[in-house]
């Protein structure tokens, strides 16, 4: 496994690659990698010849406040996984290198990143689009992968791809969860004992939500409505940003539950905030 930390050490390294006419599978992440990751990499491993996989905790998608600082980052281990993973590149850039005294340009989808996250994380989207679009320049994928628990990211990325005219594959993977239904995220390792156990209202507010419509129930609003009554009942989840049934390519809250929407969910325990989201089968 090679870690490259220099941009144009890797850029030299892939061109050579692309020269051999191998293919190269691309997992951009923040690091403190967990079974969601590695799901990904095992999904790139086996549709490309090479896979590359970037750690990079990129501060321009945190907001004041947020927890840049804090995220957790543990590179030794991240490597020895990536290493049992059997990946061929590992690109760990420094922040200086990625943003240069004097960087001014920046990538911003105007539609899909409005509403949801990029209401609650003003900004979060541009910081997510530019330091992906660079990554992307630098890598040079033919194929990257995103998990869909950050679903909202995986549709503004697969706009700006489209809008951009970008030649890179974006493949969204299943979201992985815990035994208890929790979608695993490197921001679960903030939460208490108590808050880890009542954080999986989510997901049994999923479940609830499921049946609902496998019952019948049609009105998204109605749904919206039960799924906060459900979430409420948990004194931990102090605070619920947003429930929405949405339509999963617009995004847009539905009108009518016809078997193609998404329920979006956002809480905020006292020491995280979580984001998950499930699919509607009717
Ligand atoms: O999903 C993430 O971990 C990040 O938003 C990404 C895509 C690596 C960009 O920093």
């Amino acid at each position: 496994m090679r870690v490259f930390q220099k941009t144009s050490e890797l850029a030299s390294y892939i061109n050579k690659l692309k020269r051999e006419g191998k293919s190269v599978g691309f997992v951009p992440t923040m690091g403190y990698l967990h079974e969601g990751h590695l799901s990904l990499v095992r999904c790139a491993k086996r549709e490309n010849d090479t896979v590359v996989v970037s750690i990079f905790v990129n501060p321009t998608q945190f907001g004041k406040g947020e927890d840049f600082d804090r995220y957790p980052r543990d590179l030794d281990r991240d490597l020895k996984l990536l290493q049992k993973e059997g990946v061929e590149i590992v690109f760990v850039p420094q922040v200086g290198d990625m943003y240069p005294e004097g960087f001014s340009t920046f990538v911003e989808e105007t539609k899909l990143s409005r509403k949801w996250e990029g209401e609650f994380r003003p900004g979060h989207f541009k910081g997510v689009c530019t330091v992906v679009l660079k990554l992307f320049n630098i890598v040079k994928p033919d194929r990257a992968y995103f998990g869909e628990k950050d679903f909202q990211q995986l549709k503004v990325i697969q706009k700006m791809v489209k809008d951009l005219n970008l030649d890179v594959e974006i493949v969204g993977c299943p979201i992985v969860r815990e035994e208890d239904g929790l979608a695993m995220s490197s921001r679960n390792v903030y939460l208490s004992k108590e808050e880890r156990e009542q954080a999986t209202a989510i997901y049994q507010s999923f479940q609830l939500a499921q049946k609902l419509v496998k019952e019948g129930l049609k009105n998204p609003r109605e749904l919206e409505k039960r799924i906060v009554n459900f979430l409420k009942k948990f004194p931990l989840i102090k605070e619920i940003d947003y429930v929405a049934i949405v339509d999963e390519d617009t995004l847009e809250p539905v009108k009518e539950i016809k078997g193609k929407e998404r329920i979006l969910v956002a809480v905020r325990l006292p020491s995280a905030r979580l984001i998950d989201n499930w699919k509607l089968e009717i």
